[in-house]
């Protein structure tokens, strides 16, 4: 028996154990349009029938402007959320959480599907790109597109934006909405002073640089029902000079608790050309350990402690059991390892020798592990 596998609470909703699927853009949207597909409810149903407690779908944008790509998912219409339906409703029949991560870009934006994210390569404007948007027009890598400064008017719109996705997310299944703030995207392009130099209310100061992400959180939290828990995906820390680090996330995530947030998610590193942090295995669960003591005093608005997730290589069942039985994050996202195998959890229960599992797995699949159908005739009925 591993913590690992114990149910933790979010909110009034329960994670059948400390599994999470973080999000991973699949720029798979082929029409464009920001509409999911097949292709996702494959993806993420195979992995909630694989026995993550949460599965996030990929950063989803909340404008066409926030895509990554062209390719990429979005929330900023009713077709998007009708599409996402069926996937969160199969996530939730197998027994797993449904979370979306809401996303825009900024300057990160419009870059092409085949080489997206770490492109240092633009979608080109005319070639189905566009002039992205930014704090102050400052690239967080170089090799980008053009990108414009936005206005006060821009920046308010923005907002609203965020706020409205989530209530289409809501609509569309999502038990839990994820707000990106990572990665060198446009809220993380707010936080950090390398990429923020505005002199108006959203720059300068901490004060005024954290601004933008607390008035996202507040336009969220008003947009869901009580029961649907808003967590955010940090960068805990550029691992720069002079930039965004772990004492400003603590800080930050000491802010936004009682404004409502319940869970935070420990990534790193994003802005600057070459990541400098550290590597290997793990590399990112001292963000999330640090995160997590210094706010152990703290209660959500549910009154229970936050929901503290670390991720980053941690492919090994042991270590993943480990940081949680250590305490060192309530639970761990496992990313690429997941993108082949989409069982990981049954096959880290069984590496673990964890038998609770069995209730977890999707009945149809049992006899791929135990060699009998554990759970039969009633159990498929019932689907
Ligand atoms: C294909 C791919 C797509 C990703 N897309 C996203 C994304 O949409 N949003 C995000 O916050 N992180 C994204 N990430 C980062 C992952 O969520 C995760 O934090 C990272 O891969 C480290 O965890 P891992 O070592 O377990 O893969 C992506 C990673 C991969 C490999």
């Amino acid at each position: 028996m591993t913590k690992l596998f114990d149910p933790v609470s979010l909110g009034a909703l329960t994670l059948r154990n400390r599994l999470i699927l973080p999000p991973m853009c699949q720029y798979t949207v082929a029409a464009k349009d920001g509409v999911p597909v097949p292709w996702h409810l494959a993806h993420l149903g195979a992995r909630a029938a694989g026995g993550f407690g949460m599965v996030v779908a990929e950063a989803t944008s909340v404008t066409p402007e926030g895509r990554i790509s062209d390719q990429d998912t979005g929330l900023w219409n009713e077709a998007q959320a009708d599409a996402w339906k069926p996937v969160t409703e199969f996530i939730r029949w197998q027994g797993a959480v449904a979370a979306v991560q809401i996303a825009h870009a900024g300057a990160k934006a419009s870059t092409p599907a085949d080489h997206p994210g770490n492109s240092r390569q633009p979608l080109p404007v005319g070639e189905g790109g566009w002039e992205t948007v930014s704090p102050s027009g400052i690239h967080p890598v170089s090799g980008l597109g053009p990108t414009r400064a936005l206005t006060d008017d821009g920046v308010e719109k923005l907002i609203g934006a965020w706020g409205e996705a989530a209530r289409r997310a809501v609509e569309a299944g999502f038990q839990v909405v994820q707000i990106h703030a990572a990665h060198g995207y446009l809220i993380h392009q707010f936080l950090s002073p390398v990429t923020n130099r505005r002199t108006d209310r959203w720059g300068g100061s901490w004060e005024n640089r954290t601004r933008f992400l607390k008035r996202i959180v507040d336009a969220v939290v008003d947009a869901v029902p009580d029961e649907v828990p808003v967590g955010v995906r940090f960068s805990g820390s550029d691992w720069l000079q002079d930039s965004w680090g772990i004492e400003d996330t603590v800080a930050l995530v000491r802010e936004l608790v009682p404004a409502g947030v319940q869970w935070v998610d420990l990534s790193s590193g994003g802005i600057g050309d070459t990541y400098q942090g550290p590597k290997g295995p793990g590399y990112q669960v001292p963000l999330a350990e640090q995160v997590k003591r210094e706010t152990a005093d703290l209660r959500t608005v549910a009154g229970q402690p936050l929901l503290i997730s670390a991720v980053g290589s941690i492919t090994d069942p042991q270590m993943a059991a480990d940081v949680v039985e250590e305490g060192r994050a309530d639970a761990v996202g496992i990313g690429r390892a997941a993108l082949v195998r989409p069982n990981w959890p049954v096959e880290a229960a069984q590496a673990l020798e964890d038998e609770r599992y069995r209730e977890q797995m999707a009945p149809e699949y049992h006899r791929g592990v135990w060699g009998r159908l554990d759970r039969p005739a009633e159990a498929l009925a019932s689907r």
